[in-house]
């Protein structure tokens, strides 16, 4: 598509009809140069940035001629590293085409090109939703509209690391296949030139009255608070038509309790009980402890601090917890369930951090009663930040698959993946079981024989569902990959376990003690996701040098251990 022309400009035909908009992210390097970056509709200069600064900067650009653009880009004075191109009247069903600014040449990456190139990328998980580039943490304000499953996520566009935060966007039909849309909220404040980090942080979406949908977040500002060196407020946005950015945003809470010193974020909210009352949780820390606050409404703007709903235990302070974020509370199978994860807690007997727990209680709209014990949501530790909401009368949810252990290998393009879409149901004696949406089913490509698995990489089949089950006290399931890099997902006969030989061993990822019952396992490029005992039990770990596989062996004690495996397809390129 992109062709090169005089070096070092480099031009490309971009399309972008009338009515198109045109957004990217530039950041200047070396000296400034008489054509950094010059978008042309027909003779016309469109767009001409001439003296781009060296931090990121998002420039905007709406087609109203008839020509189409095209682009003439000095690579040796400026970096675009993320754009894309969109007619508003269509992006929801058609998604974004990225332009692509590579030192080879610029191209134009319709989605369905977009999605073949992301297919082929041996280092990136299929199965699972990644951001085609830049940075992603936590999922955000999950909604089903008219039949539309909407995403939002912490998004940092211009690089592969954290930075100041947007919420990107994506939708899809299934929670599995999905398209990329327009970034919808971009920091309040230019932060990278200020040096700051921060932005439009975490938060959910909430139907009002009238099936209106807001969305509520925080907004963390470079201010000079004591001790943080930041303000984290609450916002509520209305979404623009179509969803393309927001129509109107309002502060609606500018304030933390006095008892809460740092860490005020990331607003669940819902409509509470018959009388159409709101609550919001929070996730912070109360007099050095972590804690999650509870606020009420009568309509969404107006909102009175109840109180602390949950206060940690000391234990997690004295082990490095700072806080809670991403905090959730719904009601499940007739019980309610408080979700928090610890930031900065270290588990002193196996060296993991970051935990997420789930606690099963009562609420009746002012207080948490707990009825049982923290329960850890994920022994693998790479599961972080979940959001749940419930689209359909079942209780969905997805999480980011992370941990601040390891990172993306230096040069990925992109960082960050999502957790499969998970079916919360409480079990009869109060455990929180996660099942994989079925709708992950349809990836199934076709059925492997055990003679398959050995030799997975002549079949050229991967991502592969494993199914194991029966009553082994041992059992040892291996995966390797092209690169010689492997995973092992064990059960010594008291509690399950995962080891990845990229992994420098010192931390200890095992469960909660359980007999083996089954696993099912899905190995998906870099990221392992467990579903031991019918979801009771779950482990997610990244191990991001296993790319295709080669084999999986399963050996245990039992020889009438039934092993079931699929070949899936990539969920980029299926559908
Ligand atoms: C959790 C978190 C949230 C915050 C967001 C910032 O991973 O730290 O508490 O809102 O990420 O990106």
């Amino acid at each position: 598509m992109g062709r090169l022309n005089r070096n070092p400009i480099l031009t490309a035909e971009i399309g972008a009809s009338h009515g198109s908009v045109l957004e990217l992210w530039a950041v200047g390097i070396g000296e400034s140069a008489d054509t950094p970056l010059v978008f042309k509709a027909g003779d016309r200069v469109a767009l001409r940035l001439e003296a781009p600064p060296s931090t990121p900067h998002f420039y905007r650009y709406r087609n109203i001629g008839d020509a189409d653009l095209t682009v003439l880009w000095d690579p040796t004075s400026l970096r675009v590293p993320y754009a894309y191109l969109y007619d508003p009247a269509t992006v929801g069903d058609e998604g974004v085409a990225f332009v692509d600014f590579a030192e080879g040449g610029i191209r134009l990456l319709p989605p369905r090109q977009a999605n073949a190139a992301v297919a082929d990328e041996s280092a990136r998980p299929q199965l699972r939703f990644s951001p085609f580039k830049g940075w992603m943490n936590d999922p955000n304000g999950l909604c089903l509209v008219d039949g539309v499953y909407h995403l939002f996520y912490q998004f940092h566009p211009p690089s592969a690391d954290w930075g100041p935060m947007h919420w990107g966007h994506a939708t899809s039909r299934d929670l599995v296949r999905w398209t990329h849309q327009p970034v919808f909220l971009h920091p309040e404040q230019d932060l990278w030139s200020l040096r700051a980090s921060g932005g439009a942080f975490s938060g959910s979406a909430v139907r009002g009255e009238t099936g209106d949908l807001s969305f509520f977040h925080t907004e963390r500002l470079a201010a000079d608070d004591p001790f943080t060196g930041y303000r984290e407020i609450q916002k509520r946005v209305f979404p623009a038509e179509g969803f393309i950015g927001p129509r109107e945003a309002r502060v609606v809470l500018d304030r933390a309790p006095p008892t809460t010193s740092h860490d005020f974020r990331d607003p669940k909210v819902w409509k509470h009980g018959d009388d159409g009352t709101y609550r919001m949780i929070l996730g912070a820390e109360t007099d050095g402890d972590p804690s999650v606050l509870l606020y009420a409404s009568p309509d969404g703007d107006d909102w009175h601090h109840e109180g602390v709903l949950y206060r940690a235990p000391a234990h997690f302070a004295a082990h490095g917890a700072r806080s809670i974020e991403c905090p959730d509370l719904f009601e499940l199978d007739g019980r309610w369930v408080l979700i928090m994860s610890f930031v900065g807690y270290h588990e002193p007997e196996t060296g993991r951090h970051n935990l997420m727990y789930a606690l099963v209680g009562d609420f009746d709209g002012a207080a948490f009663v707990p009825s049982g014990e923290l329960q850890e949501l994920d022994f693998g530790t790479d599961f972080y930040a979940m959001q749940s909401f419930e689209p359909d009368g079942r209780r969905l949810a997805l999480a980011w698959l992370f941990n601040w252990e390891t990172g993306k290998p230096p040069g990925s393009a992109y960082s960050g993946e999502l957790s499969l879409p998970r079916v919360l149901t409480l079990e009869p004696d109060g455990t929180l079981a996660m099942k994989p949406d079925p709708a992950i089913d349809g990836l199934r490509q076709r059925r492997l024989s055990a003679a398959d698995l050995s030799d997975l990489g002549v079949l050229g089949a991967d991502p592969i569902e494993l199914n194991v089950a029966g009553t082994a006290s041992r059992i040892t399931i291996v995966a390797t990959s092209t690169t010689g890099s492997e995973v092992r997902v064990g059960h010594d006969g008291t509690r399950f376990d995962i080891t990845a030989s990229e992994h420098d061993g010192t931390i200890r990822y095992v469960s909660r003690d359980c007999a083996f019952r089954s696993a099912r396992i899905f190995f998906d490029r870099g990221v392992v996701e467990i579903f031991g005992n019918g979801g009771t039990v779950c482990g997610t770990t990244r191990a991001y040098r296993m790319d295709r596989l080669t084999s999986i062996s399963v050996d245990s004690d039992d020889s009438t251990v039934e092993v079931e495996a699929y070949a899936c397809s990539s969920a980029w390129t299926s559908g």
